[in-house]
């Protein structure tokens, strides 16, 4: 290859050449429905040689810009799928709904493969990566079913408590508008999208902006599993199409993964507060406390993961280091080391750890931020430092102090700035003045140190990690975050609960009651009070 950074078209290897997708429908009421309005043209963060010798990120297709009146089309074909509670999908069985989900997730491992091709041309992320959030997600709907079948069994069971019988079980909390990020654009929209259908709710999904086109071999099985009218896809400028939604009144909850400034703009503009629930997750900027003691090795590597991987483009990352004094010289020198060593290139070339970030602008702002730090004081640590088309060599930055954007800013991308500290203090000030609290990741063996600082920690953040970097995995711990983090806690059993809400049947234990439960159960007469045990 003349140029690793920038191949040809022909040095495409074969299984990795990607078609352009122009997407010319939407998905409304079951019905893929033809638009011949505007359209977005998608271009890729991977970057081609052209025969002229030119660089360009590849255009790999097109999707609707839908306005106000088709965003209104899905929301009104979500509202009558519910249908007040009545509609087929929310008064349908949990065994009846799972079955539909088998259905989609058997008809989703078909197309495994253009979605992840689809998934690495689109937001630059690695093959192995883009594998890895497909094989993931495949594998958290799956055990969404089994703990939902769990869940279903537990509530089959009726009560009786100081003289009333009861039967509570999980009900639907209604229409849901499900926005899902570009970085993790498949599992994260199905960590909220498939526990909120799978639990009786109908949704209007809109994708993000970067990480639209990968839903297209997806289209048919959201169109053939489900009763029509529970998934509606929305396309467009969110302003356009999100207000008009959201300004309804008619979205019972929003399950948004984003900006918290975003979700603040979509939360005021329902005029019914007190109707809509919120499930967020929004920004991070978790630190990594290294003390003295901690194992250097250790913590190299799993500080070069924490901050970098996936361009350090995932809410999880390690946005900011606090190295201690005693081993701050030692890290710095062999953490720059291994920045300095990592492979940028095409996303399918093996090795290949830094690629080209997808969105308009980034190398941009990433760059001022740098400029802004240096123009303060601070100091770049390593050799590289150099934006080629969409590329940005990672940076190191030492010396980082408050007045800089960097130590503020989430900054989602490859830019790791480094503090170093004497006394835990420190560290624990920079957490009480931040915006967010989602998680921290410390590094060092004194069970005393370590220890204390959990029991602070776990106060302030919502998952402390020791020698091992920030993570949200596994999906069967709690996923969540303090302040401008979060709101509400995820996991598979998690999205579950907060995806619907706990609704009781209840009445006398008298004899005519007796034998009006028994009626309804030997006859049938209600899902809901119901003691069938799913198989
Ligand atoms: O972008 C946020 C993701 O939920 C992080 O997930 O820690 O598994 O990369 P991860």
């Amino acid at each position: 290859m003349a140029n690793p950074l920038f191949p040809t078209e022909a040095e495409v290897p074969e299984q990795y050449k990607m078609t352009p997708i122009d997407q010319t429908t939407y998905l409304v009421n079951g019905q893929l429905k033809e638009w011949k309005g505007e359209r977005q043209e998608v271009l890729s963060p991977v970057c081609l040689t052209n025969f002229d010798g030119s660089i360009s990120q590849k255009r790999i297709g097109s999707y609707p810009l839908l306005g106000e009146t088709e965003a209104r089309e899905t929301l009104a074909a979500a509202v009558k799928a519910y249908d007040r509670g009545r509609g087929v999908w929310p008064m349908m069985s949990v065994e009846g709904r799972i079955a539909c989900v088998e259905d989609f997730t058997r008809r989703m491992v078909a197309v495994r493969e253009p979605v992840v091709n689809t998934l690495m041309w689109e937001i630059g992320k690695t093959r192995g990566d883009s594998e890895k959030e497909f094989d993931r997600t495949v594998e958290y709907i799956k055990d969404t079913i089994e703990v939902l079948k769990d869940m279903d069994r537990v509530s089959s069971q009726p009560k009786v408590d100081k003289g009333v019988f009861g039967q509570i079980r999980r009900a639907p909390l209604g229409v849901g508008l499900c926005m899902g990020p570009y970085n993790y654009p498949l599992n994260e929209t199905y960590t909220t999208l498939i526990p909120a259908v799978i639990m009786g709710n109908p949704i209007v999904f809109k994708p993000a902006k970067y990480g639209v086109l990968l839903h297209q071999p997806l289209m048919e099985a959201y169109a053939k599993s489900f009763p029509e009218g529970v998934i509606n896809i929305v396309y467009g400028d969110g302003p356009k199409v999100i207000n008009p939604i959201m300004s309804s009144g008619e979205v019972d909850f929003l399950a948004f993964i984003g900006s918290a400034r975003v979700a603040s703009i979509l939360e005021k503009q329902h005029p019914k507060p007190n109707r809509l629930e919120c499930i967020e997750g929004l920004n991070a900027k978790n630190p990594a406390i290294i003390f003295d003691d901690a194992n250097l090795e250790n913590a190299l590597s799993e500080n070069l993961v924490g901050a970098l991987s996936y361009n350090g483009q995932r809410c999880t990352a390690h946005k900011m280091l606090f190295v201690q004094k005693g081993i701050a010289n030692q890290f710095i020198e062999q953490f720059c080391q291994r920045v300095d060593a990592m492979k940028m290139g095409v996303p399918w070339e093996k090795g290949v750890g830094i690629t080209g970030l997808p969105e308009a602008g980034k190398t941009k702002y990433l760059d001022d931020l740098v400029k802004d730090a240096v123009a303060k004081g601070a100091k770049i640590a390593n050799k590289t430092s150099s934006i080629n088309q969409t590329y940005f060599a990672p940076i190191v930055l030492t010396g980082v102090t408050p007045n800089m954007r960097i130590y503020q800013e989430e900054q989602f991308g490859p830019v790791v700035p480094i503090v170093t500290f004497d006394n835990l203090d420190e560290p624990l000030q920079y957490i009480d003045n931040s915006e967010f609290g989602q998680q921290v990741a410390l590094f060092g063996n004194n069970p005393q140190v370590i220890g204390s600082a959990i029991d602070v920690l776990a106060n302030l953040v919502s998952r402390v990690s020791f020698n091992s970097s920030c993570q949200r995995g596994p999906d069967t711990f709690p996923f969540g975050g303090r302040k401008d983090s979060a709101k509400k806690i995820l996991s598979v059993s998690d999205a579950l609960k907060v995806l619907s809400t706990r609704s009781t049947v209840a009445g006398k234990y008298t004899p005519e009651n007796k034998e009006l439960i028994r009626g309804i159960l030997s006859g049938k007469t209600s899902t809901f009070l119901n003691t069938d045990w799913i198989l």
